[in-house]
């Protein structure tokens, strides 16, 4: 039943595979239910292959004839996502259920069900999943900052090696960059820091990745923050694959409590794995029209990729130039509120000449406050309740 306060809530992404008696009108009912968004269905795992790995899912719903937990479907859906999997079944037993308890599966649902009930279950089944700690990991399931824009020259640089040295060093989150422009990243040169080890180094390296080996290649920069530099060579790029790349950010999420990732104006290979599992985007605007037509463009490009479109915060790099263009125009042209501006500064062209981020550089400087108040944005709701901790002994005292 939907209320007025359920249906503000932000819908679930679920995809539906296989099949079942009963299955098809379940789909139907949840295709029109306010708290859902069904992406799509497939009769199998490998025929939803694309939405499966890129959709942004929050669970799948596979529904199956066997009496038995499908042991091979569900091996077929999690080569392709590591959403939760709900079972829908019409044959289902007690076997089933009792393997579905050893089993990666988030519930069993055996057909006849209420579609609210089935609802009930997929919500619990995505809340357990974003408050269980990471198995074999530290509990950590680090937010993915991707920092882009479709233009050279708007900043993006900047912005991440800024933004990642303020939640290193004034917000204390355990953060990595990881520069994904991967033929011509500037990410290290802008921090001043010579690295003995790039992605590059990673990636070929023999082995199994965990969190362990990647703390082996990253390089430290005075501020805390841990670096994951650019190959050396731009011929380099094309070993950081898809996959690659898909396993290296899963594996940092466990490690870091952020990972911002400075990218390229392109949206290659390993660019949409990193899309596919970023928590925002920020995507950098500049005054000037031909950054204003490819960040359209981009805008396209991000719905067609199912990219969600709460999780992109437009940032408007050098607000403040006088160049015949205001704010109000760029919201307009993009159809999107400006979330943060960043003004333009003689101090930054200073500060990356020098290797240097300049929210170290110019504490002071209208740039490095606007930065870091960004950072502190990226954690409000545990902001709040850090406060509130700190109010509270004085609170106990009266
Ligand atoms: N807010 C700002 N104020 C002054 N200068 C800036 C500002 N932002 C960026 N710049 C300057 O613009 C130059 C380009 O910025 P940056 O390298 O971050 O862009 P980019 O988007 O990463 O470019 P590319 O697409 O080539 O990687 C920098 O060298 C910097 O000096
Ligand atoms: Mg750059």
């Amino acid at each position: 039943m939907s209320t007025p306060e359920n249906t503000h809530r932000e819908r679930v992404r679920v995809y539906a595979t296989g099949s079942c008696e009963g299955f098809e009108k379940l789909r139907e009912s949840l295709a029109g239910h306010p708290e859902v968004e069904l992406i799509g269905a497939s009769a199998s795992a490998a025929e939803g292959a694309a939405a499966l790995s890129g959709g942004h899912l929050d669970a799948v719903l596979h529904g199956t004839r066997s009496a038995s937990l499908p042991a091979d479907e569900l091996a077929a859906i999690r080569e392709h996502t590591r959403a939760p999997v709900l079972i829908v079944a019409s044959a289902g037993s007690s076997r089933m259920l009792e393997q579905a308890l050893d089993a990666d599966v988030a519930d069993v649902l055996l057909l006849p069900q209420l579609v609210e009930n089935v609802v009930f279950a997929i919500r619990k089944a995505t809340h357990s999943r974003a408050h269980a700690p990471a198995a074999g990991g530290s509990g950590r399931h680090g937010r993915i900052v991707t920092v882009f824009s479709p233009k050279g020259g708007t900043g993006k640089t900047v912005t991440a090696t800024n933004l990642a040295t303020a939640l290193a060093k004034f917000e204390q989150r355990k953060t990595l960059l990881l520069d994904l422009d991967l033929q011509f990243g500037d990410a290290a040169i802008m921090l001043g820091i010579e690295p003995e080890k790039t992605i590059y180094d990673l990636v070929v390296a023999p082995g199994e990745l965990d969190t362990e080996k990647l703390a082996g290649y990253t390089t430290k920069h005075l501020s805390g923050l841990d670096v994951l530099p650019a190959p050396l060579r731009p011929e380099d790029a094309e070993l950081v694959t898809e996959a690659k790349l898909g396993r290296l950010l899963e594996v940092a999420r466990e490690s870091y409590d952020c990972i911002v990732v400075d990218t390229s104006p392109f949206f290659h290979g390993p660019m949409l794995a990193t899309l596919d599992r970023t928590d925002e985007l920020l995507l950098l605007s500049s005054l000037d029209v031909p950054t204003l037509k490819n960040l359209r463009l981009a805008l396209q490009t991000l719905e067609l990729l199912s990219f969600p479109k709460q999780r992109i915060r437009i940032v408007l790099n050098r607000s403040n130039s006088k160049v015949g263009m205001k704010q109000n125009e760029v919201e307009s042209a993009l159809g999107m509120k400006v979330r943060y501006e960043v003004p333009s500064d003689r101090a930054v062209p200073l500060a990356v000449n020098r290797g240097k981020p300049v929210v170290l550089d110019e504490e002071g400087a209208d740039v490095s406050r606007a930065i870091r108040s960004m950072a502190k944005n990226l954690f409000p709701v545990e902001e709040a309740a850090k406060k509130q901790r700190r109010l509270l002994p004085a609170f106990a005292r009266s």
